[in-house]
C-alpha cells in the first residue's frame, strides 16, 4: 500500500525517482508526487498515475541530486492533489512521504491545532510531519532527534522518508510495519518499498527492520534504533534481474505471470523434489521436523488468494498427514483472541510477505509460543524474517495486482510440505508417496500443455463478458479453486461473482440461477466427480449456463455443459494447480474485453500493508 522511493547521490534524482515509482505503482495508484531540493524545496504532486505527474511537470526545473517520491493508495482523505504526498511542514522546509496509518493522528492534530497549526490536507501524514517539526522547534534538537521522539509517541504503522531544505544531502527514513529497502551504491544511496527501483544501480541492499531509523547521505548510511543506538547495517546481495520486473513482450504483467507458471512451478520444485530417489528437501521443514511431527494441530493464516491456498492445504495436510488444520483469515485471527497452545504450528502464507494483518497475526501467535512457518514469495520480506522457519515459493516478482503465479507456487510448496511430513509421520503408504512425487514433478509440463490452449478460454470470455453476475462451484480440492476463480473475476473484470461448494449451492445461491447466469464448475476427475455431475444437472434443469473446467477424457460433462475447457489428468491433490489456470485466464480475458486496466484494477493495491 503506497510505494515510496528516494535517492541521494551525484546523479539527477528525478528520473531515478520517477522510474522507481513506475515500478512501485502496483502498490497504489491514486495519486503521485515528488519532492526535490534545488536551492529550495520543490514539491510536485497530482491526483492520478505516475504518467499524469510526468505530464504535469513538463517545463518545470527538476534539477536535483536528492529526491523522494510517492505513489498513493488512499487511507486518510480522498485521492486528490491536496492529499497526494509529499507533504510539506508549516515552515515549508521539510517534506515527507509516508506509507502506513498513524492511528492516534486525530489527537495529535487537535493538540497541534490548539498551538495554531493549520493543515492543507486530510492526511495523517501531514499531522506527523508537523508534529516532528513542532518537536524540533520546542526541544531545539536536530531533525533526527525530533523524528525519534515523534515516532515513540505515535501508534500505527509507517515507513517515512523526510528531506530538509537546510540539510540538502540527507534523507531520514524510518519504518514500523511497512517495508523499506536501502540500496547501497558507490557514493549514492537508493530507498524503496521494495528493491525494484534500485535494480539497475546496485545489488547490495539493506532491509530495514521495524523501529529502525536510517540517516542516509551519498557517502554514509547510519542505522539506529529508536533508543539512538547505532546498528551495523546487514547488507544482502539481491538475487533478482531487471528482466523479472519487465513485461517481456506481454501486454500485461498478469498475462506474463500466468504464462510463467510452468517455469515458476518448476523453479519452486527444483532442488527440492527428487522423485526418482523419493526425496523432498525442504530445509525449513527439516529444521522443525520434530515440531511438525508432534503438532497437535496446524493453523494457517493468510488473506485473499493466499487464504485460498491455505484452504487447499487444509484438505491436503489432513488427508496425507492426519494432523488437524484450521484456516483463518489473518484479519479475524489477529483480533479474536484465538486459543494458541505452546507448540502449535502457524503457517503464514503470503506473496508479498508484508500483508499487515498476516504479519500482526503471526507476531501475536509467536508471543504466545506458537511456531511460525512462513510460505512467502518476496525474499527478505517481513513475514519471512520473523518466521521461525519457512519455504520461499520462488515465483519471482509478481507485479500484476491479481495474484496468479504466487498461488500455484504456494500450492507447490504446501504439497511438498504435506508429502514430507506425511512421510516422516508414516501416514502415507510408500506406493502413494512415490506416485505423488512423480505426479508433482510432472505438473509444470501439464501447465504448459494447458496454456497452449489459452485461446479457447478467450473465446469463452468473449461469450460471457456481458454478464452481471457469475457463480463458481467446486467440491473437495476444487472448492477453494471456485473461491479463487470468483475472486479473480471480481477484481479483474468487476463482475459480481460468488464461489461456493457445489453441493451447498442448493442451500441458497441456486435462487440466482436464470438462463443468463454463467455458472463455472471446477469439475476435474476426482472422487467427487459423480456428485458434481449431479450438481451440473441441477443447474441445467434451471436453464443456467454451465462452463466447466474438466479433465481430458471426460465423456460425461461435455454432453451437459455449454462450454468446456480441458486440463490434463492429475491426482486430485494436484488438480488445483491445473484447474486454477483457466480461471485466471478467464478473468484476464473478460477484464481485457471490458477495457479494465487488469494490472491496476480500481481501488486495489498489490500489497495491503494497512489493516
Ligand atoms: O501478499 P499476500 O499474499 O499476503 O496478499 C494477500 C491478498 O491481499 C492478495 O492475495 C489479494 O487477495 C490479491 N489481490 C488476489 O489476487
Amino acid at each position: 500500500m503506497c510505494g515510496i522511493v528516494g535517492y541521494t547521490g551525484p546523479r539527477e534524482a528525478y528520473p531515478i525517482v520517477i522510474k522507481g515509482l513506475k515500478r512501485l505503482e502496483y502498490r497504489g495508484y491514486d495519486s503521485t508526487g515528488v519532492a526535490l531540493l534545488n536551492g529550495g524545496l520543490k514539491v510536485y504532486k497530482k491526483k492520478g498515475r505516475v504518467a499524469d505527474l510526468e505530464e504535469f511537470v513538463v517545463g518545470a526545473d527538476l534539477h536535483s541530486h536528492i529526491g523522494i517520491g510517492h505513489t498513493r493508495w488512499a487511507t486518510h482523505g480522498e485521492p486528490n492533489d491536496r492529499n497526494a504526498h509529499p507533504h510539506t511542514s508549516a515552515s515549508g522546509k521539510l517534506a515527507m512521504i509516508h506509507n502506513g496509518i498513524i492511528e492516534n493522528y486525530a489527537q495529535i492534530k487537535k493538540d497541534l491545532s490548539k498551538k495554531g497549526y493549520s493543515f492543507t490536507s486530510d492526511t495523517d501524514t501531514e499531522v506527523l510531519l508537523n508534529f516532528i517539526e513542532d518537536i524540533k522547534k520546542n526541544n531545539e534538537c536536530n531533525l533526527e532527534e525530533a523524528v525519534r521522539i515523534a515516532l515513540k509517541r505515535i501508534t500505527g504503522a509507517y515507513c517515512i522518508l523526510l528531506i530538509d531544505q537546510d540539510d540538502p544531502q540527507t534523507i531520514i527514513a524510518a519504518r514500523k510495519g511497512s517495508p523499506l529497502v536501502i540500496g547501497v551504491g558507490k557514493g549514492e544511496h537508493f530507498l524503496g518499498s521494495d528493491a525494484s527501483p534500485m535494480l539497475e544501480y546496485t545489488k547490495e541492499v539493506v532491509y530495514v527492520n521495524d523501529y529502525e531509523l536510517a540517516i542516509v547521505r551519498p557517502d554514509e548510511l547510519i542505522l539506529k534504533n529508536l533508543g539512538n543506538e547505532t546498528i551495523t547495517p546487514f547488507i544482502t546481495k539481491l538475487d533478482m534481474e531487471l528482466a523479472a520486473i519487465e513485461k517481456g513482450g506481454y501486454d500485461h504483467f498478469m498475462l506474463k505471470e500466468i504464462f510463467e507458471q510452468p517455469s515458476t512451478i518448476h523453479d519452486c520444485l527444483r532442488g527440492r523434489l527428487d522423485a526418482a530417489h523419493g526425496i523432498i528437501r525442504l530445509s525449513g521443514v527439516q529444521n522443525n521436523i520434530d515440531a511438525f511431527k508432534n503438532a497437535k494441530r496446524i493453523m494457517i493464516v493468510a488473506c485473499g488468494t493466499s487464504w485460498h491456498a491455505g484452504l487447499v492445504a487444509e484438505y491436503i495436510i489432513e488427508e496425507l498427514c492426519r494432523i488437524p488444520v484450521e484456516v483463518e483469515y489473518a484479519s479475524e485471527f489477529r483480533y479474536r483472541n484465538p486459543v494458541i497452545n505452546k507448540g502449535d504450528i502457524i503457517i503464514a502464507i503470503s506473496q508479498s510477505g508484508e500483508t499487515a494483518d498476516t504479519l500482526v497475526a503471526i507476531e501475536k501467535a509467536k508471543e504466545q509460543g506458537a511456531i511460525i512457518f512462513g510460505i512467502v514469495n518476496a525474499v527478505g520480506s517481513s513475514i519471512a524474517r520473523i518466521s521461525h522457519g519457512g519455504a520461499y515459493t520462488h515465483a519471482g516478482p509478481e507485479i500484476g495486482v491479481a495474484s496468479t503465479k504466487a498461488f500455484t507456487g504456494q500450492l507447490a510448496v504446501l504439497t511438498m510440505m504435506a508429502l514430507k511430513i506425511a512421510k516422516e509421520n508414516g501416514t502415507i503408504p510408500d506406493e502413494r508417496y512415490t506416485k505423488l512425487l512423480f505426479e508433482l514433478e510432472s505438473i509444470p509440463e501439464k501447465v504448459e500443455a494447458l496454456l497452449a490452449n489459452a485461446t479457447a478460454i478467450k473465446v469463452i470470455a468473449e461469450k460471457y463478458k456481458g454478464a452481471n453476475d457469475a457463480l463458481f462451484l467446486g467440491r473437495g480440492y476444487n472448492f477453494p479453486i471456485a473461491l479463487e476463480g470468483a475472486l479473480k473475476l471480481k477484481e479483474i473484470s468487476y463482475i459480481h461473482a460468488e464461489g461456493y461448494p457445489a453441493a451447498e449451492m442448493k442451500h441458497g445461491p441456486i435462487a440466482l440461477v436464470t438462463e443468463t447466469l454463467p455458472v463455472v464448475f471446477v469439475a476435474t476427475k476426482d472422487s467427487y466427480h459423480e456428485k458434481i455431475v449431479s450438481n451440473i444437472q441441477e443447474i441445467k434443469a434451471r436453464k443456467g449456463k454451465v462452463i466447466a473446467i474438466i479433465t481430458e477424457g471426460d465423456e460425461v460433462i461435455p454432453g451437459l455443459a455449454d462450454d468446456v475447457f480441458f486440463v490434463p489428468p492429475a491426482d486430485e491433490i494436484m488438480a488445483p494447480m491445473l484447474s486454477v489456470i483457466p480461471l485466471q485466464l478467464l478473468s484476464y480475458y473478460v477484464g481485457i474485453a471490458k477495457g479494465v486496466d487488469v494490472d491496476k484494477p480500481r481501488n486495489l493495491a498489490k500489497s495491503v500493508t494497512v489493516e
